[in-house]
């Protein structure tokens, strides 16, 4: 490797580490705006109220699931048989965006057409039996119930236009009319990191976190904080954070995007973004680099140093380095947040936590999870055997489930 791009690599080395006092400081300054959120202050992070708890571990009963997130729409049957043990009945999977370019439902289109899209596929997995429905929505909604959420702001580069002021449930309700559903009946309707949490929370009774790192980011946390004393999960919408030490890249990325300004955090974390940082920092190198697009497929390859064609070229120690100070970064930013929940549920770190973890960052970046433990352990003070980092299988499906168990027997879902 000639000595000018070395000593380039080094630079951007240096500026995309974060080290332990700066993490240490993110993770104070999270707990500061977690604080200012919860007493409705100013902050960037919004702190919505869920209407569910932990799950009892006891919940029973078939349901149908709906999770819609950045990038696919999942909907199944499940049997929630208690004592932690789901089952799925029936399950099918579409893009949100066609491969073959035949529709897209990510942008350019209503919301009714949307949730039209939604309610169709709703309809595969379900028989002509009376069942009640749980949807997990994976986007930024206030709730007014347990059944009811209104979209704060479409993220992931989603722009579907005439969701403003419109009830998620309702939407969802009314589409499933059109297709003559009424045998179909949402009862509740809550975050990704939410349903993680429940879902995560229905194995494990120690769970105290639900975070997705995958398209998007955000993390759930259940506490008995401030004027609530029941156990109630919070949506921290961390991907909206922005106390943290941004980059050029990371500005130029954020100004690209469909929301300047906001979810600053995502920006850096996100697999929706990780390989726009990448592909900007490489660009900043000159010559072939600039050529180079990278996405999270590909950082995954190279770091699980697989043999991958980038198509532009480039040098490809040079692009598996700078993957690897990305995802190192997304992953300790990650681990400091969670130090923060984890340390205002148990200022003395004497308890053990269980953290329900989904998504594809998690689940297949190489270095991703063992981030997160590195972070929380050398950062957090937190002992390795404290913590456990699990993932339940179809985390947000089984948990959209079991929301709909609650909701099934909670008037109008309020529990609180
Ligand atoms: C949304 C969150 C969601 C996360 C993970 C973010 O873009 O704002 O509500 O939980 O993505 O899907």
């Amino acid at each position: 490797m000639e000595q000018e791009l070395k000593s380039n690599l080094q630079k951007i080395k240096g500026a995309m580490h974060v080290d332990s006092k700066r993490l240490g400081k993110v993770a104070d300054d999270f707990a500061e705006e977690m604080e200012q959120g919860l007493r409705r202050q100013s902050s960037s992070l919004q702190m919505l109220p869920t209407y569910v708890g932990q799950s009892s571990g006891k919940e029973q009963g078939e349901y149908i699931a709906l999770d819609f997130g950045g990038t696919h729409v999942r909907v199944a049957r499940v049997q929630l048989c208690g004592s932690g043990v789901s089952q799925f009945a029936a399950i099918h999977k579409a893009p949100l965006l066609a491969s073959d370019g035949s529709y897209d439902y990510t942008r350019g289109i209503c919301v009714e057409e949307l949730f039209d899209f939604l309610a169709q596929q709703v309809v595969l997995v379900a028989d002509n039996r009376d069942l009640c429905l749980g949807h997990s929505f994976s986007f930024a909604s206030r709730q007014v119930s347990l059944s009811q959420a209104h979209l704060v702001g479409w993220t992931k580069e989603i722009n579907v236009s005439g969701i403003d002021g419109q009830d998620v449930g309702q939407l969802l309700t009314e589409a499933l009319h059109k297709l003559g559903k009424k045998n179909i009946r949402p009862v509740a309707v809550i975050n990704d990191t939410t349903a993680t949490y429940l879902a995560t929370s229905y194995e494990y009774a120690k769970t105290k976190l639900g975070s997705v790192c995958g398209t998007g980011h955000n993390t759930c946390f259940g506490s008995a904080g401030v004027e609530y004393d029941e156990i109630l999960a919070f949506n921290t919408e961390a991907g909206g954070f922005d106390r943290l030490p941004f980059t050029y890249w990371d500005d130029a990325v954020d100004k690209a995007s469909e929301n300047p300004g906001r979810q600053r955090l995502e920006k850096m974390v996100a697999g929706r973004y990780i390989g726009e940082v990448t592909s900007q920092i490489l660009s900043s190198l000159g010559g072939a680099f600039g050529e180079t697009k990278v996405t999270p497929f590909h950082m995954a390859a190279l770091l699980g140093e697989k043999e991958m064609e980038l198509g532009s070229g480039g040098d490809t120690i040079a692009i598996q380095s700078v993957s690897e100070w990305v995802v190192q970064r997304a992953a300790s930013l990650v681990g400091a947040t969670f130090h923060a929940m984890l340390l205002r549920l148990d200022p003395k770190q004497n308890c053990s936590h269980v953290i329900g973890m989904n998504g594809s960052l998690f689940e297949k970046m190489p270095g991703f999870a063992a981030g997160i433990y590195q972070t929380l352990v050398e950062t957090g003070g937190w002992s390795p055997a404290q913590l456990k980092l699990r993932t339940v299988r179809e985390g947000p499906l089984v948990g959209a489930a079991i929301a709909a168990a609650h909701g099934s027997r909670k008037n109008g879902g309020r529990i609180w």
